[in-house]
């Protein structure tokens, strides 16, 4: 992927909001109806409880509603939507059409799907309409993956559940805060993670494993070097939020230290699109950055895609 050239115009953000699903589920809820326990989910995933429940369109609205209003900016003043999702609430139309009207946005909306990765597809794109001129970008990565898991098998119902992030993107008359990024897919890697239209999701866990952590790092030092930073200058970590232990290999190839990363997977569960912006932006206890830290986002999923991003926070 190239360099951002010079002298293109830049974008923040400048609000944010989170929404999960209503009914909270513990591991101890799973075992009552497969063969699972607690022990193995936390140990094998870091993950202890996930909210389950919603719409994507309606818990896009409560991110992005939240988002507007922390960015004080009126629904009239939004150029653009776009809604990163690989649950959709209908084939057709795209659910970025449903939230543009459950918003009062007056927009172009559309939808991405880029499977986990989908938030950072999504940033790259909106920053790519405000070079073209958009003011402010509304951006939203929402998954209801409970509906298309199978709930009696423990291989992936133990992993998914739902939730959404938005932010506001808005341009600047500076730099901005996206100093490099980049975008992956091999899709010659489909069959080992998909779901069919209609269907549940098909995973080969192992192998999604093994690959996450290569596609991950690969990702990552390619955003760094477009960025001309090191993993030394990186103060924090937002990975896509999957499985701890996938993260924790990440992080120790990368050479970033664990403190450094954004984990909330012990309450949220691995939410897709959702998972980089609720790792960002929800209040979950989680490491936060600070006005200048370099932050790192990195996914990967479906397809297989990966994405990375390096953002100066609170860059003007
Ligand atoms: O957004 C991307 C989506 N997907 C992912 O990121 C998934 C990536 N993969 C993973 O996170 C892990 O591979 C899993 C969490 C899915 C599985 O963990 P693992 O350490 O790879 O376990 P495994 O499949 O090697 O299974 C180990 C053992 C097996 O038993 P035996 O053969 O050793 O007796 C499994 O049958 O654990 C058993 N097992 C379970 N036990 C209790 C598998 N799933 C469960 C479970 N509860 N839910």
């Amino acid at each position: 992927m190239p360099k951002i050239p010079d002298h293109v115009r830049g974008a923040r953000f400048t609000g944010w909001g989170t929404a999960l699903g209503h009914k909270v589920v513990t591991n101890d809820d799973l075992a009552k109806t497969m063969d699972t326990n607690d022990e193995w989910v936390r140990e094998r995933t870091g993950i202890q409880r996930r909210h389950i429940g919603g719409s994507t369109s309606e818990l896009s609205a409560i991110s992005g509603a939240a988002a507007m209003k922390m960015a004080g900016v009126d629904p009239s003043s939004i150029d653009a939507l776009i809604l990163a999702t690989t649950t959709p609430d209908r084939t057709v139309p795209g659910t970025s059409a449903t939230v543009q009207n459950l918003l009062g946005l007056s927009c172009g909306a559309f939808d991405v799907n880029a499977a986990c990765s989908g938030f950072v597809y999504a940033l790259v794109n909106a920053h790519g309409l405000i070079a073209m001129g958009a003011e402010r970008v509304l951006l939203i990565g929402t998954d209801t993956l409970a509906r298309i898991t199978d709930w009696t098998d423990r291989n992936t119902a133990v992993l998914f559940a739902d939730g959404s992030g938005a932010a506001v993107l808005e341009a600047t008359s500076g730099r901005g805060h996206l100093l490099g990024w980049d975008l992956d897919a091999d899709g010659s890697a489909e069959e080992i993670l998909y779901a069919e239209i209609g269907g549940n999701i098909q995973m080969e866990g192992k192998e999604v494993f093994r690959r996450a952590v290569r596609i991950m790092v690969d990702s990552a030092q390619k955003s760094m070097a477009h960025a001309g930073v090191t993993a030394d200058d990186i103060s924090v970590i937002v990975p896509h939020q999957a499985n701890i232990r996938i993260i924790s290999a990440a992080c120790d190839r990368l050479g970033i230290p664990m403190s450094k990363a954004a984990v909330v997977l012990q309450e949220t569960g691995n939410t897709s699109s959702a998972s980089i912006p609720l790792a960002l932006f929800a209040d979950l206890g989680q490491t936060k950055p600070k006005q200048g830290d370099l932050v790192l986002l990195v996914g990967f999923g479906a397809g297989m895609t990966a994405a990375s991003a390096i953002l100066e926070w609170g860059a003007q």
